[in-house]
């Protein structure tokens, strides 16, 4: 697999070509304007759940292209979660599949396995089982992607940490000399 953040160089045509519908819908493009983990929008967020949804299914012979239209899809909630939505009832990691499962559905003709994979992407913290193989492999993927974005921030952090206490050091020792 290629490094997480390594995600605008994606050059596999076929999965270009089975995303372009998806990518290029204005309401999907709104998805650019909301943050999802840390830096990474929920667009890219989605777009990188798609590509190794593609990429995985492709390579055991299932239903690859599903499972990468319902990876694009599946956080299509467009609004900042970690803001209260006073017209929004229930907490959003329960509600926000079958919101992204109504928004998408109004805007693509989704099958019935896209459709239940993502109302069920957020298994196991909802109850509802994803009902294909399909759907396990998007609520993995789901949870690898937000693991490495939350993860990549907190390492650079920390290394930026490092940097300035050793910049500390270096400017103290200066100093201590003249
Ligand atoms: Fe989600
Ligand atoms: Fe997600």
């Amino acid at each position: 697999m290629k490094n997480f953040f390594n995600k605008f160089n994606i050059d596999n045509q076929e999965f270009l070509t089975i995303i372009d519908e998806l990518v290029n819908n204005e309401t999907v493009k709104e998805m650019k304007k909301y943050r999802q983990h840390y830096e990474t929008t929920c667009f890219d967020h989605c777009y990188m759940v798609s590509y190794y949804c593609y990429l995985i299914c492709k390579k055991y012979n299932l239903d690859y292209i599903s499972a990468t239209r319902a990876g694009m899809l599946h956080d299509l909630f467009l609004y900042d979660w970690r803001v209260r939505q006073p017209d929004r009832k229930g907490l959003h990691a329960f509600t926000h599949g079958k919101l992204a499962c109504e928004n998408a559905s109004k805007l693509f003709d989704l099958n019935q396995k896209e459709k239940d994979m993502i109302i069920t992407h957020m298994w196991p913290v909802t109850m509802k089982f994803p009902t294909s193989i399909e759907g396990f492999i998007l609520t993995f993927v789901d949870k690898y992607c937000a693991t490495s974005e939350t993860l990549e921030v907190l390492k650079s952090r920390l290394l930026m940490k490092r940097a300035l206490r050793y910049a500390y050091v270096f400017l103290s020792f200066i100093m201590i000399r003249f």
